[in-house]
């Protein structure tokens, strides 16, 4: 059995879909860390029986409130730390720690538009082809080892292109999440 904890920044619609599929198996989400208080995410992860742990940045140094996260993370014992619309960039401390166990989703073909607002800014350069992209995490910005990238053909309008996207984001992270957790055995715990 592998676990894993969750950070996440917003609407948590991946956080969901992760939680459904590790619910049909034998692995658990073990924890939430979320950054700001009132986002969705804390709603979903009531719900569905998660611990959420709310880290404060508020007036406080980045190391100090990273360090803060990793304690709950040790303390969790996960397998796997999964990014789902963390809206923070992780200190090189943090990254180095979790390195090879820390995951992310960009919804994009990487290397293509990294940063906020990718799929908008790839609709609007008139892009065919678009998609999503299961990356490790690294120092920079959507630029860690490439794990998996599913294609979405572009839609008429970005409203319909966006829910396509999600809807490709739903069905990749889950899965490679659980083949990350059910490769080479255990994975070394954080
Ligand atoms: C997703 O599009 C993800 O790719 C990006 O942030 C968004 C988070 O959405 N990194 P949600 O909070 O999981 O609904």
């Amino acid at each position: 059995m592998g676990s894993i904890a969750i950070l996440a920044s917003g609407s948590g619609s991946n956080f969901e879909a992760i939680c459904g599929e590790l619910s049909r198996g034998r692995h658990e989400v073990r924890l939430l860390v979320c950054d700001r208080p009132g986002a969705f995410v804390l709603e979903r992860a009531k719900r569905l029986g998660v611990p959420a742990f709310l880290a404060s940045y508020k007036g406080r140094e980045r190391p100090v409130v990273e360090r803060e996260i990793s304690q709950k993370l040790d303390e969790a014992r996960v397998d796997l730390v999964v990014l789902a619309g963390y809206m923070r960039l992780l200190g090189p401390d943090f990254v180095g720690r979790y390195k090879g166990r820390l995951v992310n989703i960009h919804p994009s073909l990487l290397p293509a538009w990294p940063g906020t607002e990718a799929i908008a800014r790839a609709w609007r350069a008139g892009d065919s082809t678009m998609g999503v992209t299961v990356h490790f995490v690294d120092e920079g910005m959507d630029t860690g080892p490439i794990i998996r990238q599913l294609a979405v053909q572009r839609r008429d309008s970005l409203a319909d292109t966006e829910t396509a996207i999600h809807q490709a984001e739903h069905l990749l992270y889950p899965l490679v999440i659980l083949e990350l957790l059910e490769s080479t055995g255990e994975p070394e715990r954080c």
